[in-house]
């Protein structure tokens, strides 16, 4: 029995490799910088998607544009209801309206779904008129355009690093529930709800946004030494550092942190916002190096996902379910691998009720 499943192998898989101690991730056989800020998400998707349809053109762009449009139309006159919900819940929601296929056209558009879904939902809230997809963007550049109105180049290329950053990472938990209903023979989208509820979770996808509360309670670069100490002292953890599989800093986070970077240098963030940051994160290293000494606490992706997402103009309730809408290729690339290949995912418990009485 192990607890968590840690240390087992589940699945064989061509998708993606996380090595902890180098500090890698590998997908497709391409390190994570040759693709985050260098290529569209959807030709990352063309990358974990190759082999897995039958009928995959070269250039998804065009296809996903137009299962957008397909989805919107499909969900507009359902907004309204979702919008009622908190965010992600909203968006599930909608996902569930699609179709449970297992075609490359029903794949596209559970891609399309979370985007769609989401954008539209910040969207309404925001009080902005809810525009339908522009099937000649990109994928990112569209998400952004729908959900703030309007989308700068350097917007769209950070939102398409952190989509293409978050694309696969290896068996976690929503992967792998992905992987157990697909060895079921379910439909994709059956495979994507079950991810959907996987990722919600406060220990995957699921901590909306506490770097920026952390952020917010310290308020001030000259506050970060004190408001650090005193929060190990209390035995709080720090959030946005610490990672089950990575001992060395996450590969993710630099991919991040290099798309604020040229964010920063067009002038759309806030400096001030990102110098609190910078100094937090030193500080907080600094602290937990001396706090922890035999355990390697390095930055993880949280941190400069919330500080990019907050940046491209995302609420930090949103958090979730924008990571969902770059995840969900994953998910569907796993689940076609999985039922191409997988047996049945059916293992077993170990009994440790009260011993049967013999029948009188
Ligand atoms: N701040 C302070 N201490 C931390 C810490 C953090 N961010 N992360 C781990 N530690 C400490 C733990 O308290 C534990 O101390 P103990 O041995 O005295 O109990 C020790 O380091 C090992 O912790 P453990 O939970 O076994 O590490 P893990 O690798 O299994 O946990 C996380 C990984 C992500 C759950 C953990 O690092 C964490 O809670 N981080 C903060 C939340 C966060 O950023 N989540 C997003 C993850 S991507």
């Amino acid at each position: 029995m192990s607890d968590g499943l840690e240390n087992v192998v589940a699945a064989e898989t061509v998708l993606s490799d996380v090595d902890g101690l180098a500090g890698r991730l590998v997908i497709r056989g391409l390190p994570l910088p040759a693709l985050a800020g260098r290529v569209p998400y959807e030709a990352a998707l063309a990358l974990l998607w190759d082999g897995f349809f039958p009928d995959l053109p070269d250039d998804l762009a065009p296809a996903l544009g137009a299962a957008r449009r397909d989805v919107f139309d499909q969900l507009a006159p359902h907004l309204a209801a979702a919008a009622d919900l908190p965010v992600f819940d909203g968006v599930r929601t909608l996902v569930s309206r699609m179709e449970d296929g297992t075609s490359l056209e029903a794949a596209l558009r559970l891609v399309a779904a979370p985007a769609v879904a989401v954008a539209s939902l910040l969207a309404r809230r925001k009080g902005l008129a809810v525009r339908a997809p522009d099937a000649t963007l990109g994928q990112a550049a569209d998400i952004l355009r729908m959900a703030n109105g309007a989308v700068t180049d350097e917007q769209a290329l950070g939102l398409d690093s952190y989509l293409v950053a978050v694309i696969d990472h290896g068996l976690n938990a929503s992967t792998f529930a992905a992987r157990v209903v697909a060895s079921t023979q379910a439909g994709l989208g059956s495979s994507v709800l079950a991810a959907l509820g996987a990722l919600k979770g406060p220990l995957h996808g699921g901590a909306p946004g506490p770097v920026l509360d952390m952020l917010d309670a310290i308020g001030t670069p000259g506050n970060a030494a004190s408001w650090i100490a005193a929060e190990l002292t209390r035995g709080e953890r720090l959030m946005g550092f610490g990672h089950r599989i990575y001992r060395v800093r996450d590969p993710r986070a630099d991919a991040l942190n290099a798309a604020i970077g040229r964010l920063r240098a067009s002038g759309a963030v806030d400096a001030a916002r990102m110098d609190l940051a910078a100094t937090v994160e030193t500080t907080a290293l600094a602290a937990l190096a001396r706090h922890k000494p035999d355990r390697p606490l390095q930055t993880n992706v949280e941190f400069y996902t919330a500080l990019l997402l907050e940046a491209l103009g995302f609420p930090r309730d949103s958090f979730t379910a924008v990571f969902a809408a770059g995840r969900v290729g994953g998910w569907i690339a796993h689940a076609r691998e999985q039922a191409a290949s997988g047996r049945l995912i059916r293992p077993k418990s170990r009994y440790i009720g009260p011993v049967p009485r013999e029948a009188a």
